[in-house]
């Protein structure tokens, strides 16, 4: 475990606002002692992210995540904990205190990634050597600058089994080092063990983080062979599903838009074209995290997928999931060639440019993409058309933003346009009926995972005001075991606030944190703000522990969720 010395965390915990420090991430709003804004954490419109000034804490009530500044910089970051530290100390201006505490996971990070950056330098290296023309020539085939080449540090592997294997021994790096690394492969015949280069005679991508550190590789076959791209696979430091391909440049274009395309290629040859606010997500559908970093960076962002019908499919999913956010979308229909990287090849920079600028709006795409297959110049055709389009309209909740497309459509097709808007009042009424039922069931569902048992609720009482109240410790701790808790991870977090209290140690959050993980720190984060609200007497809690000392089946679920504090307690008292 983590040591971090306490006088550390208390100065730490004096020289950062929490407040300030999560203002730098989510745009939050001022509500007397505490701040409101939209989780980073889960996509939403409606704030339900919480910080709270008095305990230097955040909570959000629609995913229960929470903590102090160090688990938000843990969680947010994606740093263990004494990164996250060193980050935070970092900011404060304050010198980390000796090296007496385990750092070996964060170490080890460091060094994966300078072994990242010295596999990319060979990549290059080679690849601008006699040996590794192939390379270059492949690249400068793409239609690629020098100067792309260099600025996005592009190489070429070798067509040979270990030439990175030992130039990478040569400084100092082990076989198994660079197999975590997954740049090398391992195989095992007759109990023999041997490692090879993952990556050989491929056109080499590194993929860099928001911090320019190279923290994997995607690499391009010469020709037409499969696979096409061999990637690296997730590590330490890598987890395809958080990043997104050069961010690190599009994050300082000063645009408030960004480009979202499906390739490593299409962003290279859009950064060269002049658009260096373009990225891409890593050959993977696009996640809810990719979606949030995204959103972080950008106010809007423009949809560039490939014309084919795989592209136009993932597409449509990308828009549905940027609907949850308060980014602003637009997505191109690309024509006369494959993919952006074709377009501008094809036919210029200029002509990308006033493709991005018409670029339609969500509704927009979907109105166009409806065409898809009809002729509109058949009645068929229209009649078709009519059908995929009012289901679109009634999805429009602006009435004057509803009536401009169905003027529209109706010019368009030379239908009336009361004729479509009858038929979209329709739509909506059947909707809203269907919906009345689907919210019930949809209700009921969540309900059900709120439901606490009487025991969840008597545990969460009892922390609670054993956080508040310091002084109730001796009485709690005559009759209460950890072993006593019946739910996960009450047992735990009571065990190490008992603890604490005992050698009167402090139990703020910033002292709890290198003991727990991110999900129990979302417990303990939670407890702390319900029972900010409720004070219960030492003699209440007393009647907590009865319950949990009486009960006998944990799994007894009582919806007791939605009853007042005071009516919860009178059941314990019958
Ligand atoms: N991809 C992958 N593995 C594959 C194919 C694709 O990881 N076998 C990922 C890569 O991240 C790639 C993206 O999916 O960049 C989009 O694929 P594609 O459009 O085929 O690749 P391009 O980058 O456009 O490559 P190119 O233009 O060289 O064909
Ligand atoms: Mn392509």
């Amino acid at each position: 475990m983590a040591f971090i010395p306490e006088e550390f965390l208390t100065e730490l915990r004096e020289r950062i606002d929490i407040t300030d420090l999560i203002s730098g991430y989510v745009e939050l709003r001022k509500h007397g002692r505490l701040s409101k804004g939209c989780c980073p954490f889960h996509s939403e419109k409606t704030p339900s992210f919480t910080v709270y000034e008095d305990t230097q804490s955040y909570y959000c009530f629609g995913c229960q995540k929470g903590g102090d500044a160090i688990t938000f910089i843990r969680d947010i970051e994606n740093l263990d904990y004494v990164e996250s530290v060193k980050f935070l100390a970092e900011r404060a201006g304050l010198n980390m205190p000796e090296d007496n505490y385990d750092d070996t996971l964060a170490k080890k990070k460091q060094r994966m990634i300078y072994m990242n950056k010295d596999a990319a330098r060979f990549y290059h290296n080679y690849m601008m050597s006699p040996a590794g023309k192939k390379g270059l020539d492949y690249w400068l085939s793409r239609g690629l600058s020098m100067k792309t080449i260099v600025h996005f540090g592009l190489g070429y592997a070798p067509d040979d089994w270990r030439m990175l294997l030992n130039h990478m021994r040569s400084l100092g790096y082990s076989e198994s080092e660079l197999h975590e690394a997954d740049l090398a492969k391992r195989s095992e015949k007759d109990g023999k063990v041997n490692y090879y280069d993952n990556f050989r005679n491929r056109a080499m991508v590194p993929i860099i983080d928001l911090r320019g550190n190279v923290i994997a590789f995607g690499g391009r076959v010469l020709d037409d062979s499969k696979p096409k791209y061999v990637n690296t696979s997730d590590t330490l430091i890598y987890k395809k599903s958080l990043a997104v391909f050069a961010l690190n440049f599009a994050k300082s274009s000063g645009e408030k838009s960004l480009i979202l395309c499906e390739g490593y290629m299409d962003v290279i040859a859009l950064h060269q074209a002049g658009f260096t606010n373009s990225v891409a997500g890593l050959g993977t559908a696009l996640t809810d995290e990719q979606v949030r970093l995204i959103s972080r960076y950008a106010d809007e962002v423009v949809l560039s997928y490939d014309a084919d019908e795989a592209g136009q499919k993932a597409l449509k999913k990308a828009m549905e999931k940027f609907s949850n956010t308060d980014l602003s979308v637009r997505a191109l229909r690309l024509s006369g060639g494959k993919d952006p990287d074709e377009i501008i090849r094809k036919f210029g920079a200029e002509r990308f440019k006033s493709i991005v600028d018409g670029a339609a709006n969500e509704v927009e795409y979907k109105l166009l993409d409806a065409k898809t297959g009809l002729d509109l110049s058949t009645d068929d055709g229209r009649v078709k058309y009519m059908r995929r389009v009012v289901p679109i309209l009634a999805d429009i909740r602006n009435a004057i933003e509803r009536d401009v497309y169905t003027s529209r459509i109706a010019e368009d097709i030379s239908v009336s346009k009361e004729a479509i808007t009858l038929q979209v009042k329709e739509v909506s009424a059947r909707r809203n009926r269907q919906n009345q039922k689907v919210d019930f069931g949809k209700l009921s569902n969540t309900s059900k995972k709120m439901v606490k048992t009487k025991a969840e609720k008597a545990e969460e009482t009892i922390i609670g005001s054993l956080q508040n109240n310091p002084d109730f410790l001796k009485k709690i701790d005559e009759s209460l075991r950890p072993e006593d808790f019946k739910t996960e991870p009450y047992g735990h977090i009571y065990s190490v606030l008992t603890s604490r209290l005992k050698a009167g140690l402090p139990t703020d959050l910033i002292y709890l944190s290198s003991e727990f993980t991110l999900e129990e720190m979302g417990c303990v984060a939670r407890i702390q703000t319900n029972s900010q609200e409720i004070s219960n007497t030492l003699s209440e809690v007393m009647d907590c522990i009865n319950v949990l000392k009486e009960e006998q089946s944990p799994k007894e679920a009582v919806p007791v969720s939605e009853l007042s504090n005071e009516e919860y307690l009178k059941l314990f008292k019958q």
